[in-house]
């Protein structure tokens, strides 16, 4: 009974998942930190389809909150390589500790799915078993660019013949920040729009920091903002209370940028609360890692990434 039991699961593996294993693997994921929207979102997705579709015993499986403390992460790891896991998926606390985490789980013979925060390009040439599956987030800050740009009056609310803009960004240790930063401008500045900075810090990706940021910019600046873009969501759903607060209408007098489309901002977007998000698929991310995942505990070699698209959301 308990072979056919294991013939099956290898069939519903290999069926669903397109990998052959005798044996389910043992897998270790540590997320950054739990508290964030959008990695809950990817998480849940992840176990689901790890259990769900690809038939991974539960138990096989381990999941742990990084608490978005680096040396707590590290020692998860670690504990991870000493249970000699068959494949590990990791969301860094810190994106530079990849380093390190290459060569211990290189040493251990242990592949690696790095996911959501990319390492250095540097890091991502090191040897060993390992690859990065995520979304390019330049091409997150150019769709939020391109809403801008989609506009009537492309983003210049008070006529003044410049975008003035207020950024709020996300950790700017991860290149999610960095680009969505930079690209959601460049789209502005390459379609030859005029553009100022009046404001721009960090959220950390954080709802409460977002609208605190997005007050303080109000206030500083008043109606010479005329777009806040957000890198993401959570922060964007911040910026929305600090506007209204301000007695500031979106569409009206201003327009509010986020990215991953969280379920609750597509209805912003609909109801014209929010200007444009932009789909950070965790379906299509949580999916791609845990097929990488799968080969790489079938001892296949990884490609050193995987992309995933983005998609621009508007009304
Ligand atoms: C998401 C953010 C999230 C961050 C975590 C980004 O890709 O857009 O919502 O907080 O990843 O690293």
């Amino acid at each position: 009974m308990k072979k056919i039991l294991a013939v099956l699961m290898t069939f519903v593996i290999v069926a669903t998942c397109g990998v052959a294993l005798a044996d389910a693997p043992k897998i270790g994921i540590t997320i950054y930190q739990f508290a964030d929207n959008f990695m809950t979102l990817y998480r849940e997705e992840l176990v689901r389809y790890l259990t769900e579709d690809c038939g991974i015993p539960a138990e096989n499986i381990t999941v742990m909150d990084g608490k978005n403390d680096q040396a707590e992460q590290s020692n998860q790891i670690d504990g991870f390589i000493a249970d000699n896991v068959d494949v590990m998926i990791l969301n860094l606390v810190q994106s530079s500790s990849a380093a390190s985490v290459i060569q211990k789980a290189d040493a251990a013979g242990i592949p690696v799915v790095f996911i959501n925060r990319e390492p250095s390009a540097e890091d991502m040439a090191l040897n060993g078993n390992f690859c990065y599956v995520g979304a390019d987030a330049r091409q997150s800050g150019t769709m939020q660019g391109n809403i801008v740009l989609s506009l009537d009056n492309k983003g210049d609310y008070n006529g003044n013949g410049v975008v003035d803009y207020v950024m709020i960004m996300g950790d700017p240790e991860n290149v999610d920040a960095q680009y969505r930063t930079e690209f959601s401008v460049k789209a502005l500045t390459d379609a030859g729009l005029q553009v100022k900075e009046l404001f721009k810090q960090r959220g950390d990706w954080d709802q409460t920091k977002g609208q605190e940021l997005a007050a303080t910019a109000l206030t500083q600046f008043g109606s010479d903002v005329d777009v806040i873009f957000c890198n993401n969501d959570a922060m964007a759903l911040g910026a929305y209370q600090a506007i209204a607060d301000a007695g500031r209408t979106v569409g009206e007098d201003i327009a509010l940028l986020g990215v991953d489309a969280l379920a609750e901002c597509v209805e912003m977007v609909k109801e014209g609360k929010m200007t444009g998000t932009v789909l950070n698929d965790h379906n299509g991310q949580s999916h791609a890692a845990a097929d990488a995942a799968l080969k790489a505990a079938a001892g296949e070699t990884l490609e050193k990434y995987y992309w995933v698209d983005y998609v621009m959301v508007t009304k």
